[in-house]
């Protein structure tokens, strides 16, 4: 019941799976599904947009996928699990209507940093769904994999790799 609760109305862990502060703006986890309502909490967000974007992630947990806003776009960060590093690693390019290494897609191979726009016709794709367990666009049907590669559907071409650097082990720098 409202006000039965003895927190603090700024509880972020109670709200989501995982909500973490960048210097530009608000960061989500579960990928697309969640994007329209932190464009909606941060109206001013494109705005303040720099051409970079520093990321914490260091609370960013294995196996998890967050999302940050840069340049008004979403990018996604996961943090792969070893499976899912193993699996991406051992796909054939002739698999791949966009062949490209996962070596070449990624510069630790825990962390993958792509934009999320299908490259169909810039839906948001849903993270961790699909069936090569990547993400799936529900527009029109395209699933990519968890390097972020086109594998099923009309999506012409993998999910884009952005300019970062890592600034630290625990910190990215998109742009
Ligand atoms: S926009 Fe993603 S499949 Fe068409």
């Amino acid at each position: 019941m409202k006000g039965d609760h003895s927190s603090t109305p700024h509880n972020p862990s109670r709200r989501d799976i995982l909500t973490l502060a960048t210097s530009a703006g608000a960061v989500t986890a579960v990928g697309g599904v969640a994007w329209p309502l932190i464009a909606q909490m941060n109206p001013d967000a494109s705005a303040r947009a720099l051409a970079s974007t520093e990321v914490d992630i260091s609370t960013v947990p294995e196996g998890q996928i967050i999302t940050v806003k840069w340049r008004g776009k979403p990018v996604f960060i996961r943090h792969r699990t070893e499976k899912e590093i193993k699996d991406a690693q051992a796909v054939s390019l002739t698999e791949l209507p966009d062949p490209e290494p996962d070596d070449k897609r990624v510069q630790k191979p825990q962390w993958l940093v792509v934009i999320g726009i299908c490259t169909h016709l810039g839906c948001i794709p849903t993270g961790k769904e699909g069936e090569y367990d990547g993400w799936f666009c529900p527009c029109h049907g395209s699933s990519y994999d968890v390097s972020g590669r086109i594998r099923q559907g009309p999506a012409p071409n993998n999910l884009e790799v952005p300019n970062y650097t890592f600034v630290s082990d625990t910190k990215i720098k998109i742009g």
